[in-house]
């Protein structure tokens, strides 16, 4: 029989305050240890446990969209049957759904709410691929502390970022989301990243939780096909895939995702090897796993589970605790296995528990609603649109500058042509994964160009073609509607283009992919401009007129045929709410590109995948003739990115050529700017193990320092080398380890870097 409400909230109150129930035993809750059982939020949250009907711990780990476009999520809220919501924004609507949850539901438990908020909530910063092509962990931090100021002071609890998924091949769309090919790189920015979300710990005041998605190994997708199977040897889940993870986690994120394919013939979220043996047993992760949206029914899709009962079964079983669905709820099924005795009632409080840790650790019980009077002050700082314009500055790379095509003279020319489908596109200014941005913020190129250039030239804007999918993506709701144009709208629309080229002293033209053709459901069967792109560039270059490129994208893409007819190219990616005032001042000089490459750009799909960290073959000096029929080197080397400016990287030196075991040696460079700009330079460090236990990649990049320096300024950088840092994990070892032998040490500015020393370990 059902206790009264206002009673059986006083026992569990008293419960929690005063007395601490028999732990659950260490061998019933896997890795919850002994030491966390000392931990007050665990004692709070088993107290409330012994409360809960086995309904009500169902419902604390069913995550629902609450969405204008789904059936409402009220009734199941007032009920207890969901814990957690996703997809709100609106503090209003937040602490009404969270009335709901503490006074009609029978033990009135807060609600956790998530978001995706990947790289900003209303004030956008760049894409992620942008974001690392800053090389700069320390501004991102900055960047996801003010996405998430934003995102707290909104009501919302947690987001869903950082991406941390290695992608090594740009036909796959979800590439934009996170920091591209790169073990080292993709550590740093993951450990920035939830330190920028999360703060020094779970709950910190004006944070959210940071969950790092998707576990594991989702990027490494056969063809860029989201979603499709992955195959990994142990040592590429090792030694490629996992690292990000670990420093996510190091860094003390509080929820893992896990993935939607299936990694070992078995789906991530039912993965026990993965979600259990790995994460929690040996990365010693201690939050609570959720599933990717719908990811625990998918099973039954993936002709893995039977029904509904069997896939929230091997999901929970697994460790994957909380399930996020976008539709029928595969965890309401969860009481009736406890009941039927096929799942046991240890495994379901195991991960309510964790559930509930993450909920006591925000301070929810005791802070439950949001101020509703903060929000617009926060989300309105100008201080983030500030943060956004600089990271923006420091993502750009500029790819190439012949002639120092770039920057331009302000008010040289008269009349400027700014042509292009992204050239005044809020929409692809700010790029995939944003649902809530204030558009009037949002600075296009268009508009950047036009404010830089005021009083001094007239800048004609023309669009020239519209991009829009082949395909849609059946994502459409959550995304900015585009209207296809008729035809004669088409013929009109190209025609003006090339109009305003034909009377410019300056073409700029913005192309690139629509943020609908990046992201999630986008890969890409090829790498060209899509769409009428290049009938346009053909049309604009035959003007003769003088051309620069702007490239808005969330990968590299296929430019081989572009690159020897336009001097200069400016990679921006979704540059973000200040995108725009990004991308002009970079073209007229006011700021100076130094951001570098986070992936190794192919001239070609065919090239595909052509990261810089693959091993040697038999035969290394004939690298360049694998092809018949084009050159085997990328167009654009990892790590690499010009400047206005140019440095002088001297040859490394070592302080002692021997690494002793347990011991460090210092290796030392110096960078000079040799120009006459200030500019930024990135030093990068590239080890080589020579021999040893296993084939170790041709190159890896293990250390970076960007500095900014003033015309002849010269800096000494020194990078430390010790055993964590040339060790790796070895399939016949199953473990970490470090060989004895020699390693080649290059310093330089792309993975290309010339300039080297030895190091022999002992
Ligand atoms: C994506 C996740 C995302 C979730 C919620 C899924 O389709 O794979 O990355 O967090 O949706 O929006």
């Amino acid at each position: 029989m059902m206790m009264p409400r206002a009673l059986l909230s006083a026992l569990a109150l008293a419960a929690i305050c005063c007395t601490l129930p028999a732990p659950v035993a260490a061998k019933e809750t896997g890795h919850v240890s002994q030491t966390k059982a000392a931990d007050a939020a665990h004692v709070r949250a088993r107290a409330l446990i012994a409360q809960m009907t086995l309904a009500e711990k169902a419902g604390q780990l069913s995550q629902a969209f609450a969405v204008p476009f789904l059936p409402p999520v009220d009734d199941a809220v007032a009920s207890g049957r969901l814990g957690s919501l996703l997809f709100v924004s609106d503090p209003a609507r937040i602490n009404q759904l969270q009335k709901l949850a503490l006074e009609k539901s029978r033990l009135g438990i807060p609600l956790l709410f998530g978001f995706d908020v990947v790289h900003g909530l209303r004030t956008i910063f760049p894409v992620p691929l942008g974001m690392a092509a800053s090389f700069d962990p320390a501004l991102v931090e900055q960047a996801q502390a003010a996405a998430a100021a934003e995102a707290r002071a909104s009501g919302i609890h947690w987001s869903f970022a950082p991406m941390v998924d290695i992608a090594r091949d740009p036909r796959w769309g979800r590439m934009v989301e996170g920091s591209g090919e790169d073990p080292h790189l993709g550590s740093e920015m993951a450990a920035a990243q939830v330190r920028g979300l999360q703060g020094p710990a779970i709950g910190t005041a004006g944070r959210v939780i940071a969950g790092p998605k998707h576990f594991l190994g989702y990027g490494a997708a056969p063809g860029g096909r989201d979603y499709e199977p992955v195959s990994l040897s142990d040592a590429e889940i090792r030694n490629v895939y996992l690292p990000p993870f670990t420093a996510a986690i190091r860094a003390g994120a509080g929820n893992i995702m896990s993935a939607y394919m299936d990694i070992n013939q078995q789906p991530a979220v039912a993965s026990k090897w993965l979600l259990d043996d790995l994460l929690r047993g040996e990365l010693g992760f201690d939050g609570f796993v959720v599933s990717d949206a719908n990811g625990v029914q998918n099973q039954i899709a993936q002709h893995f589970a039977v029904d509904e009962a069997d896939a929230a079964q091997r999901a929970l079983m697994a460790g994957n605790d909380m399930e996020m669905a976008l539709g029928p709820n595969a965890f309401a099924r969860l009481p009736a296995l406890v009941e039927q005795g096929k799942l046991p009632v240890a495994v379901l409080d195991r991960a309510v528990e964790r559930v509930l840790v993450a909920k006591l650790r925000m301070g929810l019980f005791e802070h439950p609603y949001v101020d509703e009077g903060v929000a617009a002050r926060v989300l309105a700082d100008p201080a983030h649109r500030d943060l956004a314009q600089r990271t923006a500055e420091r993502s750009l790379v500029l790819l190439q500058n012949r002639g120092n095509a770039l920057p331009l003279q302000p008010g040289a020319a008269k009349r400027v042509a700014l042509i292009g489908p992204l050239a005044d596109s809020v929409a692809d200014t700010l790029g995939p994964w944003v649902f809530v941005p204030n558009k009037a913020e949002t600075v296009t190129i268009a508009r950047g160009i036009s404010e830089r250039l005021a009083g001094m030239a007239t800048v004609d804007v023309q669009p020239g073609v519209q991009l829009l999918r082949a395909i849609p993506s059946g994502l459409e709701a959550f995304g900015p509607k585009t209207t296809p144009l008729t035809a004669e709208e088409r013929q009109a629309r190209f025609e003006a283009a090339v109009a305003a080229a034909r009377a410019a002293d300056q073409i700029v033209l913005v192309l690139g992919e629509a943020q609908s053709q990046s992201a999630e459901r986008a890969s890409a069967s090829d790498l060209k401009l899509p769409g009428d792109q290049l009938r346009l560039l053909d049309a604009v270059l035959a003007t003769g007129k003088p051309v620069v490129l702007v490239l808005l994208a969330g990968r590299p893409l296929d430019i081989s045929a572009l690159v020897d007819r336009i001097p200069a190219v400016l990679m921006a990616w979704y540059p973000g709410t200040r995108g725009g005032t990004a991308v002009a001042r970079a073209l007229f000089g006011d700021v100076n590109p130094g951001g570098k490459l986070p992936v190794t750009w192919p001239r070609s799909v065919g090239q595909v995948p052509i990261h810089y960290a693959r091993s040697l073959t038999h035969t290394p000096d004939r690298a360049d003739s694998l092809y018949h029929d084009a050159p085997s080197t990328p167009l654009f080397a990892f790590g690499h990115g010009l400047s206005y400016t140019s440095f002088r990287i001297d040859p490394p030196a070592l302080d002692r050529p021997v690494l002793a075991r347990g011991g460090h040696v210092t290796l030392t460079t110096r960078v000079t700017n040799t120009g006459s700009r200030a500019g930024d330079e990135v030093v990068q460090l590239y080890i080589h193990q020579r021999a040893g236990r296993a084939m170790r990649p041709a190159r890896e990049l293990k250390a970076f320092q960007r500095v900014s320096l003033a015309p002849g300024e010269s800096r000494e950088i020194s990078f430390r080398i010790d055993a964590a840092m040339l060790s790796y994990w070895n399939a016949n070892d199953r473990r970490t380890i470090l060989d004895h032998g020699q390693f080649d040490l290059w310093v330089g500015n792309s993975a290309e870097a010339a300039s080297h020393v030895m190091l022999a370990v002992e």
